[in-house]
């Protein structure tokens, strides 16, 4: 188990005592705006998701039984039957809305690509032929490993209707991470690129995946998408370009009927191991949820809203708010392949101008790193469109949030801080815009028909004060397992309480019953809203030839949230030096993605560990966050924090 949760950085939250109602203009409109529906969702929780299944999906069959459990396991909706990819498209062009625009496409380099609802829905029709003249049948897995372009939410709706699982690999992880998730998922058809557009370069994809492709015998095909017109190699017999197939595709393919607990997607999430989990979703409950969390989180009116989330597709905030909820809602979404700064700093707010955005959800490191470049970028545009903005990935500190409040929603939206993970696929403690008065720097409540409590070590629940984020009862989006791992999934989220999820979360709960996160308390790292494992940027450390030891801690950094410190003592015969650092930041990169890059290596001849040999990782974030020592007694030998403190301090900084 990790450490307790510690009081370190919660200072300011303390201090925080901004409160913020929903405007009377917000609230006259929202489609929420009568608290009671806190306690009728309460009173009948069971019923109350039954009713978003009923209003908000189209169900083949009705479910004989709302929900069967015996935790860790659940079955929601049991009996019912229904499709993704129908409920995302079909009804939507039936009802004669094919001609809503689904995604405004913003390629990195400025072209562009609206897509309605019919044409995105004659797409998928066709993918769909394609993935099955490939020999894909329902429950197969199919590996996606792409740009944001609009073949990727094609790829995974084709899925969808054919009954095939996808798994969705970030484009930006290395190709020993495609290729540990491909085994680990047996797919057997890789859906790539030759490469997409990041900061002006192309980011070679298929080369990338080629590299993987070696050690993954489940898969038979590739179908590679061209994107950057990137030389690539084409296996023959393996490998087929996307286009040609697409020319070649039979235009009509009717929605597979699945069963509502029939796997719907793999999403591979780090833990307190080297071994990323595939957390498994299912069809009814996770659809329900999102769908319903995506209309009145975000207040949505599909009619009138743009609404961009500015994730990447290969995170669970993309498969869930770029992807399923949107798209279930009938939502008119934009979709932007690259980086903010490309070809400067002001593309976000050029895009938000263009298209007359007005919803966006965003993580809290990009609108720190918007506060870095300054007011006047935001000032270029017109930002008017706006009317409400989300906030996801990790805790916001109040002056990002009244930044963001002010310079980008000029002090008119709502700020919404929406709490949730991989695992519980869809967003569970959140302000409702129309109903919750705000305080920044808060997730403020669960939504009604979540259930959520802060307890202490012994599991006691803490009515106000500090402990550990419990869930206390099931959710249709909750995630039903780990891929091929039923006691890591027992054992990671469900006995640490008894009866209860474990989030490895730590918060606080102030005197409203508002929640406070403060981060995670297990060995978890968030870097930039996202999850990176310690032992997995350990492992990646102590595979390169010249690691003798290395310990990985995170760090509280102003920009990415936490920013990776990895301590590294070396085989004899190598010598520390800055160019050796570099190497190593480097050889992370390349193992595991440009998300674990540590920002700085300290070398160390000796790691703190304690009289039995374990590395005191506590210790080592106090020297990395520049705190005061604490308890050093069960130190085998304290001189050596002295010595790593001092060479802390002399660290090379990142490039
Ligand atoms: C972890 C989950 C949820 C999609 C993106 C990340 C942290 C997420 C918040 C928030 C404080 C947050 C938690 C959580 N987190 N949202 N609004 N406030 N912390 O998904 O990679 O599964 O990470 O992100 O620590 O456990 P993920």
């Amino acid at each position: 188990m990790g450490p307790p949760v510690e009081p370190a950085g919660i200072e300011s939250f303390y201090l925080e005592d901004r409160t913020i109602e929903p405007s009377s203009g917000f609230r006259e409109r929202a489609l929420i705006s009568d608290p009671g529906v806190y306690d009728r969702a309460e009173a009948d929780w069971e019923g109350f998701w039954a009713v978003q299944a009923t209003e908000l999906l189209d169900w083949f069959d009705p479910w004989d039984t709302i929900l069967e459990w015996k935790l860790p396991f659940v079955r929601w909706f049991v009996g019912g039957t229904l499709n993704v990819s129908h409920n995302c498209l079909d009804r939507h062009v039936a009802a004669g809305r094919g001609d809503r625009v689904a995604f405004h496409w913003e390629g990195e380099p400025g072209d562009t690509r609206t897509i309605t609802y019919a044409e995105l829905l004659d797409e998928v029709e066709r993918f769909s032929n394609v993935l099955e003249s490939l020999g894909v049948t329902r429950g197969d897995r199919v590996a996606i490993y792409m740009p944001m372009i609009p073949e990727l939410p094609v790829a995974m709706l084709a899925c969808t209707r054919i009954g095939a699982v996808h798994s969705v690999v970030f484009g930006g992880f290395s190709s020993d991470a495609l290729r540990d998730r491909i085994v680990d998922g047996q797919a057997k058809v890789l859906v790539t690129a030759d490469g997409g557009w990041r900061k002006g370069a192309a980011v070679p994809l298929k080369a990338n995946a080629d590299a993987a492709l070696g050690d993954t015998p489940s898969i038979d095909h590739v179908v590679v998408v061209r994107r950057t017109e990137a030389d690539v190699d084409m296996r023959p017999g393996r490998d087929r370009w996307w286009q040609e197939l697409m020319e070649g595709a039979e235009p009509h393919r009717a929605p597979e009927p699945m069963a509502s607990e029939d796997l719907l997607y793999l999403l591979y999430t780090s833990g307190t191991t080297a071994r990323p989990k595939g957390i498994m979703h299912t069809t009814g409950g996770y659809l329900t949820q999102v769908a319903f969390t995506h209309k009145y989180v975000f207040d949505l009116r599909p009619e009138e809203d743009v609404y961009w989330c500015a994730a990447d597709i290969g995170w669970v905030t993309g498969h869930s708010y770029i992807m399923y909820g949107p798209l279930a809602n009938g939502a008119t979404g934009v979709l932007y392949e690259g980086s903010p700064d490309f070809p400067s700093r002001d593309r976000w707010w050029a895009i938000v101008e263009k298209y007359g955005v007005s919803i966006l959800y965003t993580a809290p490191t990009a609108v720190r790193t918007f506060m870095k470049w300054g007011t006047e970028e935001p000032a270029k545009h017109d930002l008017s469109s706006l009317r409400l903005l989300g906030s996801v990935g990790e805790p916001i500190n109040p002056e990002a949030w009244m930044w963001y409040f002010e310079h980008i929603g000029g002090g008119r939206c709502p700020v919404v801080d929406t709490w949730w993970q991989t695992e519980t696929g869809a967003i569970m403690i959140s302000p409702l815009p129309g109903v919750t008065t705000l305080k920044p720097g808060s997730a403020t409540r669960p939504l009604p028909g979540v259930a959520a409590e802060v307890v202490d070590d012994a599991g006691s629940k803490v009515s106000e004060g500090g402990g550990y984020v419990t869930l206390t009862r099931p959710w249709p989006s909750m995630l039903r397992g780990i891929y091929g791992d039923p006691e890591r999934y027992r054992d990671t989220y469900w006995s640490r309480f008894e009866g209860r999820y474990f989030a490895g979360d730590g918060a606080r709960i102030d005197e409203d019953g508002y929640f406070w996160f403060m981060g995670r308390v297990d060995d978890v790292m968030n870097v930039s809203g996202h999850r990176v494992s310690t032992t997995e940027v350990e492992s990646a450390l102590v595979d390169h030839p010249s690691v003798a030891e290395a310990a990985v801690v995170g760090a509280k950094d102003a920009t990415t949230g936490q920013a990776i410190i990895a301590y590294v003592t070396l085989r004899a015969g190598y010598q520390p030096s800055d160019e050796h650092g570099q190497s190593l930041r480097r050889h992370c990169a390349t193992r595991i993605g440009p998300i674990a890059r540590p920002k700085t290596i300290v070398f160390t001849d000796d790691l703190p560990k304690t009289r039995s040999g374990k590395i005191m990782r506590r210790l080592l974030r106090d020297v990395a966050e520049g705190r005061d020592l604490g308890d050093t007694t069960t130190l085998a030998d304290p001189a050596v924090v002295e010595e790593i403190r001092a060479r802390a301090q002399s660290a090379p900084p990142e490039d």
